[in-house]
């Protein structure tokens, strides 16, 4: 087996196992709390940001994965702030797929449907979902592994379909502070934009373009116009890398 082969990792406890119970989106770092309250504060940048980007979401039908869910945020914030669909997430830790059943509030309905990885693998057909999304996930993935991953996301993206990459930017040096100081991230390896759209592209062919947000601190509503002015500047704190699959 290669180092990249999706099931040569898949032995190997999940690394966030052992947060799951606690998890609070890496909130325990003091710098990161200046800049917004609470862990749904630094999601909903992203899934505003995704509602904009997907209008459809708004008005459903579409089948939504979230690669690497973590406790299901994501998923569950979208569908506060409006999404419909259909909604699945996936992780390779199961301890925190638990949590994703244990969080979901009551009034947003059903949780999603839920599976487990074996390694980057996961159990869909090819070509099952219009949409995936994969946030704050691949810094986790070891360098030789991230293959495995960017190829899995093709394989259950069907054609036209839209991968969504939302990563920490190693560009900004306030990220790279906090991710230093952060327990979650003792094992992070941060990744630009450039090697995202690499990885992605050496595994299917794409469209691809890339956005920059949280520039200003999530918590701060009222400076929310300024992050929308400054998504072509590479300094956000964040990234989105947004690759459209060929027909
Ligand atoms: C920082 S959390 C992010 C969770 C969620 N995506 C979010 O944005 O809130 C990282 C997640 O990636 C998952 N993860 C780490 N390595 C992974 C891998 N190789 N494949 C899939 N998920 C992985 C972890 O189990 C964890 O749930």
């Amino acid at each position: 087996m290669s180092a990249s082969d999706p099931q040569s990792w898949s032995g190997e406890p999940a690394e966030f196992d052992d947060y799951a119970t606690e998890y609070e989106g890496g909130l325990d770092n003091p710098i990161k709390r200046l800049m917004g309250s609470s862990p749904d504060q630094f999601i909903a940048v992203k899934a505003r940001w995704l509602l904009r980007r997907e209008p459809a979401l708004r008005t459903g039908g579409l089948s939504v994965l979230d690669y690497g869910c973590g406790v299901g945020s994501l998923m569950r914030v979208l569908i506060g702030l409006g999404a419909k669909g259909s909604f699945t997430g996936c992780d390779i830790s199961t301890g925190m797929l638990r949590q994703v059943e244990r969080r979901w509030p009551r009034e947003l309905g059903a949780p999603p449907q839920l599976a487990p990885q074996q390694g980057a693998r996961t159990p869909f057909v090819d070509a099952s979902f219009d949409i995936v999304m994969i946030s704050a996930v691949l810094h986790h993935v070891p360098v030789e592994h991230r293959p495995a991953v960017y190829a899995e996301l093709g394989r259950v993206l069907r054609p036209e379909g839209r991968i969504y990459v939302f990563e920490h930017n190693p560009r900004n040096p306030l990220v790279r502070y906090v991710t230093a100081r952060t327990p979650i991230d003792r094992n992070a390896i941060l990744l630009d934009a450039s090697e995202v759209r690499h990885g992605l592209l050496g595994a299917a062919r794409y469209d691809l373009d890339t956005d920059y947000l949280m520039f200003m601190p999530p918590g701060l509503a009222f400076l929310r116009g300024i992050d929308r002015l400054l998504t072509w500047l590479p300094m956000g704190a964040q990234y989105a890398v947004t690759a459209r699959k060929a027909a």
